[in-house]
């Protein structure tokens, strides 16, 4: 793992940003997966800024969603797609035919799993995959628990996913979690971990201890052989 220690969030932003246009340059049918949250939000902007000055860059770029909160209505402003929709997807013209994400409120929410699993066997593996650090280790929602899942499940959500930003503003909660499995996560050929903030240095600690364990996920990156960790300086302790 590449671990790359950044003064500013701006800083990690940038280089972030760089590495997926550089990605983008040499594979312009990239399949991007992407995370949701604080994380990733300026480097999506950043993305953005570069979409004005070299729009063709993204005319085959396609993006696959990393994890949705389930039972929330899919235009409700704390779901992962509308997150996707303002930061990325709109700004970057990804066309729903280039684009594939769990729906945040199915009938059946074993049947889209089902369907995205399909989806992503036929366009993928994930070129390269955006992550953010959870407070408790998560990827996604794979949460801590004695035991992983490799592919697209229903996720029970630990009461620490609910206090993240995104959940914690939501009048009705979410019920469960659909998310890409840790398999799913780590047949990507590349992988980007973005994370900053002086409240993940308990986490990041643990993280960087190298020692891989179920009850910290995001452990599993280490066995990955093309990993870069960007982190903020203030992350570590
Ligand atoms: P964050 O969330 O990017 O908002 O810190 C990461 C996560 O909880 O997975």
């Amino acid at each position: 793992m590449e671990i790359d220690i950044r003064n500013t969030y701006e800083e990690l932003s940038q280089r972030a940003k760089d590495i997926i246009i550089q990605e983008i340059k040499k594979n312009e049918r990239l399949l991007l997966c992407t995370a949701t949250g604080g994380s990733p939000s300026e480097t999506y902007h950043m993305l953005g800024n570069e979409y004005q000055k070299q729009p063709k860059l993204f005319d085959e770029l396609r993006i696959i969603k990393l994890d949705e909160w389930g039972g929330m209505p899919m235009d409700h402003p704390s779901t992962c797609e509308s997150y996707l929709q303002a930061h990325l997807l709109q700004p970057l013209h990804i066309s729903a035919s280039r684009y594939i994400g769990f729906n945040s409120d199915p009938e059946d929410p074993l049947i889209e799993c089902q369907y995205i699993q399909e989806k992503l066997k036929r366009e993928g593996p994930i070129d390269l995959c955006i992550l953010g650090l959870g407070m408790n280790g998560h990827l996604a929602f794979n949460e801590p628990a004695d035991f992983l899942h490799p592919n697209c499940h229903i996720a029970e959500l630990t009461e620490e996913s609910l206090q993240h930003p995104m959940a914690y503003e939501m009048s009705v909660k979410p019920t469960y979690g659909l998310t890409l499995g840790m398999a799913d996560i780590l047949h990507a050929k590349m992988i980007l971990i973005l994370i900053g903030g002086i409240h993940k240095r308990p986490i990041v600690g643990k993280f960087l201890s190298q020692r891989i364990t179920s009850l910290v996920p995001a452990s599993f990156l280490w066995l990955h052989p093309n990993v870069v960790c960007l982190i903020e300086k203030n992350a570590i302790e």
